[in-house]
């Protein structure tokens, strides 16, 4: 029997009103709950010691030396966060971003400390060019336009310096074709098959990026990165990607930026029911806190609502800088 049509003819009214009367009726009703075990936390290491430098776009959210990565790590797993997600801002750059493969670079330092630290952190490492060349594109330029193959040789060895280091999973990032399958086949060649991947399969080339190319340093000298990563008026594509780096072996499929893209993400977890990422990006948090320091919004309120609706559209995993602070407030901290 359709209860509306039931409803309808004894011409009553539907009171949704009713499971919305109390906090204890809500949350006997409540569909989606947030949890701190979902949340990724990104961190931006960089050379040093003792450095803990706010990103000017990104109020709390500072680059990091190795040492105070350690004790960020240890403070959010500490507030039940159970991973970080490294990007490396390295001491020298070159063209071909050489410094992504360092095993002595900040990300793999921070790796191997972290592991000693805290060894059931689940530490994730981006696996990208564009923080390591000097042009800061995602990878070897050829004129203008980035090389696809020899590119993916570079994110090849930088995700296997990653592995070697200790990283649980790597992230690539750079949306180049062909890479999942290289690395994969790099990493169990060498005895690395527990290593997951998390692949940016669905990543937009989007303005939401802003705020992190001064945290990493990665703002391209000249162009965009619009001929790899993907134009926002697609959705097919989205799902086209996401196969392939599922069939090329990714573990876990990332979709990003978030809040503009639920709809993507939505998809991609109805249509493979594989286990899904969605990241809330930098200029996501920076629009939040500004509108917050001025007193325009409420910035608690804003934090859990918009994660809330991540994790509504189907998101697994859930990266975002307010990890530390969501997990807190969940907590009741
Ligand atoms: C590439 C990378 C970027 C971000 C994560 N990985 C920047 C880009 O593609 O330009 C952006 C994350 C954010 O905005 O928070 N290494």
């Amino acid at each position: 029997m359709n209860p509306v049509k039931t409803a309808h003819a004894l011409d009553l009214v539907r009171r949704g009103r009713r499971l919305r009367r109390t906090s204890g009726i809500r949350s006997y009703v409540r569909e989606t709950r947030l949890s701190a075990d979902q949340f990724l936390y990104p961190l931006f290491v960089t050379t040093g010691t003792g450095v803990r430098r706010e990103v000017p776009s990104m109020p709390g959210v500072f680059q990091l030396s190795v040492d105070e990565a350690v004790r960020e790590t240890e403070a959010a797993r500490a507030e039940g966060v159970p991973g970080v997600l490294l990007f490396g801002l390295p001491a020298k750059k070159d063209d071909v971003g050489s410094a992504a493969y360092d095993s002595d670079a900040p990300v793999q330092s921070a790796v191997r400390a972290i592991k000693r630290s805290s060894p059931d952190t689940v530490v994730v490492t981006d696996v990208c060019l564009c923080e390591y060349t000097s042009h800061g594109h995602c990878g070897i330029l050829e004129g203008h336009d980035v090389a696809n193959d020899v590119t993916v040789d570079q994110l090849v060895r930088a995700a296997v310096s990653h592995a070697t280091a200790g990283a649980d999973i790597v992230a690539p990032s750079d949306m180049m074709d062909g890479r999942v399958g290289a690395i994969r086949k790099a990493l169990d060649e060498r005895g690395f098959e527990a290593v997951a991947i998390m692949s940016y399969a669905a990543k937009y080339s989007s303005a939401f990026y802003g705020p992190f190319r001064d945290a990493a340093g990665s703002a391209p000298q000249f162009g965009d990165r619009r001929t790899h990563q993907m134009d926002p008026a697609n959705s097919e594509e989205a799902l086209r990607e996401v196969e392939q780096d599922i069939e090329e072996g990714a573990d876990i499929v990332l979709v990003k930026p978030a809040m503009s893209y639920l709809d993507i993400v939505r998809r991609v977890k109805d249509t493979f029911g594989y286990p899904t990422a969605a990241y809330q990006v930098s200029g996501e948090y920076a629009m939040i806190k500004a509108a917050a320091e001025r007193g325009w919004i409420d910035e608690p309120r804003i934090m859990m609502e918009s994660l809330t609706s991540i994790a509504r559209a189907g998101a697994d995993i859930i990266i975002t800088y307010y990890a530390r602070e969501a997990a807190r407030r969940l907590a009741g901290r």
